[in-house]
């Protein structure tokens, strides 16, 4: 239960609001407690018009106005039940939105290295399930909780001050309701979880049909699909009829136990009655009063199963709002044009693994130059630029920055200066002008900008193709891009930034050479005066730079230019024979 303690910041925050709910709460109930009293008025009425000591006349006019007044108060009880719940739950729904955005801005501040290690699906849940759990608590946990006090208090006061010991002993059985109701709603939990897991498998499953809807018709394996959904939905289907046999329990509990403290108000207070201790028209009233308690008291059982669910929730939500991302910005200080970048004696091994993905790794380069480094796949030139962004920090060694450790330095500001175009190229679900756009933050994207970089990136005359040019949507509901596309307007999306570094890593890998060419023309006009870093495992791909590293079992094994590469008959020579003759 500690857990929802983290909440408490929050009911502080709202607190005006559930000071007000609770305020309603009260006045609520008081009418409704109240109710019951009208009508064992009207009962002991009729009753004394039966024995004749009132007249019938006047007992009839009397009674009109208790219907009157019965109907106000239903009225105003409804009337403060609806704001309760305008004030109550709509503060857990402030909560839950407030909850969601502190989670989606930790989500933010964690690094490539926390999602390299969580599944996708955790991630979703955290923001989704375990959130909507932790709001049950603060809407419906808290009203029906707070309800129960006022109600217990105003209700059996009520009752005690007709009979004390009448009263104990109809309230007898509602504490074993509650824990009946308990039992049952906890069984339920467990259950639902069951239910849960089958369902996320279900919709895996579907979700792969769709998405991989070619190859399954392509490999004729419709039929195994087929078959692997029902047995799946059939799991499911037990599993929910596992539920709902236990939830058939929950509604005879509460009626066989209210029966029962019916029946001891009839029987008792009739014996109370019949020794003239109190009316025939109390006994009325504390009926009225049982069925009043009924649901305060069920829910007891039901809230604190929904507690316990909630601070299970929290409890995740609180570890992972407790992360401390690995890599932080450590200043705000300005930071100036890039000029240098040096890896010094860098390594670096993942955390899952003891071998060094790169070892020993030192090299520099200053802006105006065109850097290359090639290798081959898996050696370690992705991880390398991870380095250099800062996606990761090296296991040894250092990285420097204008002569200063990349460390100290104003993380934004650098990653502001520059342009990357990563391997697997993202685009989101939105119009291409908004994706190329990305690029840039705070300056206003000109019609003329994004031509000229669209044309640098040579895609230009594909997005004029499209009826809707740079408005045209991407993803589902839109066009999709071919790979080479793709990569080309990743690209503008890094030339529009301005950039002082351009980074690519394998970007041309989808597109013909023709078009290779076109594009590391244009890049090489714009890139006099800044860094430029282009990783490619394809030898064309630098054929624009001035010196080339080549990279091999994470150490750097020869550097120099093409021209000094291929004199040294190295590694380089090997593959670009290796190439050569693949191309014919
Ligand atoms: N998150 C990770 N955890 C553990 N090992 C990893 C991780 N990412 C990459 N590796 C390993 O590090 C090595 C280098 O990977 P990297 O992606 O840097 O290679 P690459 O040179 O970019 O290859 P490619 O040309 O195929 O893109 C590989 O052996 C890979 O399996
Ligand atoms: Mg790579």
């Amino acid at each position: 239960m500690k857990s929802l303690s983290y909440l408490n910041k929050y009911l502080i925050l709202y607190k005006w609001r559930l000071l007000l709910g609770t305020l309603f709460i009260c006045f609520s109930n008081y009418f409704g407690v109240e109710m019951p009293k009208i009508v064992k008025n009207a009962v002991n009425d009729f009753l004394n018009e039966i024995d004749h000591t009132v007249e019938f006349q006047s007992i009839l006019m009397l009674s009109v106005q208790l219907a009157g007044v019965y109907i106000l108060f239903s009225l105003l009880k409804g009337f403060f039940l609806f704001l309760t719940r305008q004030t109550i739950i709509i503060v857990s729904r402030y909560i839950e939105f407030d909850l969601k955005n502190e989670i989606y801005t930790q989500y933010q501040r964690l690094n490539y290295s926390f999602y390299k290690k969580n599944n996708t699906g955790d991630l979703m849940n955290r923001i989704s399930e375990d959130v909507s759990q932790v709001r049950q608590y603060l809407g419906p946990g808290l009203m029906y909780t707070i309800n129960l006090a006022i109600l217990s208090v105003m209700a059996i006061y009520t009752m005690m001050q007709i009979n004390v010991k009448l009263t104990l002993i109809v309230l007898a059985p509602l504490p074993i309701m509650s824990i009946m109701i308990y039992r049952v709603s906890s069984k339920m939990n467990a259950l639902s979880k069951f239910v849960q897991v089958e369902q996320s498998l279900l919709s895996t499953i579907v979700q792969e049909t769709f998405s991989g809807i070619r190859v399954i018709k392509a490999y004729l394996r419709e039929a195994e699909m087929q078959e692997k959904f029902d047995a799946t939905s059939n799991a499911y289907k037990d599993k929910t009829m596992n539920q709902v046999r236990v939830n058939a329990l929950f509604m005879p509990t509460i009626v066989f136990l209210i029966g029962l403290s019916t029946l001891l108000a009839i029987y008792y207070g009739g014996l109370l009655t019949y020794r003239k201790e109190i009316t025939p028209g109390d006994i009325v009233a504390f009926i009225f009063y049982i069925n009043m308690l009924t649901w305060p008291f069920a829910s007891v059982g039901w809230v604190t199963s929904i507690i316990q669910r909630a601070a299970a929730s929290q409890e995740r939500i609180n570890e992972f709002l407790k992360i401390v991302p690995a890599i932080q910005n450590p200043t705000e200080a300005p930071l100036s044009k890039l000029d240098s970048i040096e890896f010094n004696h860098v390594s670096f091994a993942y955390e899952n693994s003891v071998d060094k993905v790169l070892n020993d790794v030192s090299f520099c380069f200053k802006r105006g130059e065109k850097i290359g480094i090639i290798g081959r796949t898996g050696s370690g030139k992705t991880t390398l630029l991870n380095l250099l962004l800062r996606q990761l920090d090296p296991t040894e060694g250092e990285l420097k920055v204008n002569g200063s450790n990349l460390k100290f330095i104003n993380l934004d500001a650098y990653r502001k200066q520059i342009g990357v175009v990563p391997q697997e190229v993202f685009l989101f679900s939105d119009t291409i002008r908004n994706n190329i756009a990305f690029g840039v933050v705070d300056t206003e994207v000109t019609e003329d900008d994004l031509v000229r970089v669209a044309k640098q990136a040579h895609v230009l005359h594909n997005i004029e193709a499209f009826p809707d040019k740079f408005d045209t949507l991407l993803g589902e509901r839109g066009v999709n891009l071919s790979g080479g596309q793709k990569q080309r307007v990743s690209i503008a999306r890094a030339l529009i930034r301005k950039p002082n570094m351009l980074v690519l890593d394998d970007c041309l890998s989808a597109v013909d050479t023709e078009t290779e060419d076109v594009i590391l023309k244009s890049i090489a006009e714009v890139s006099n005066d800044i860094i430029t870093v282009i990783v490619s495992h394809r030898i064309s791909s630098l054929r624009f730079v001035d010196r080339i590293y080549v990279l091999d079992e994470g150490k750097i094994k020869e550097s120099g230019t093409h021209q000094e590469l291929i004199q040294s008959k190295g590694l380089y020579a090997e593959m670009y024979e290796k190439q050569a003759k693949d191309k014919q």
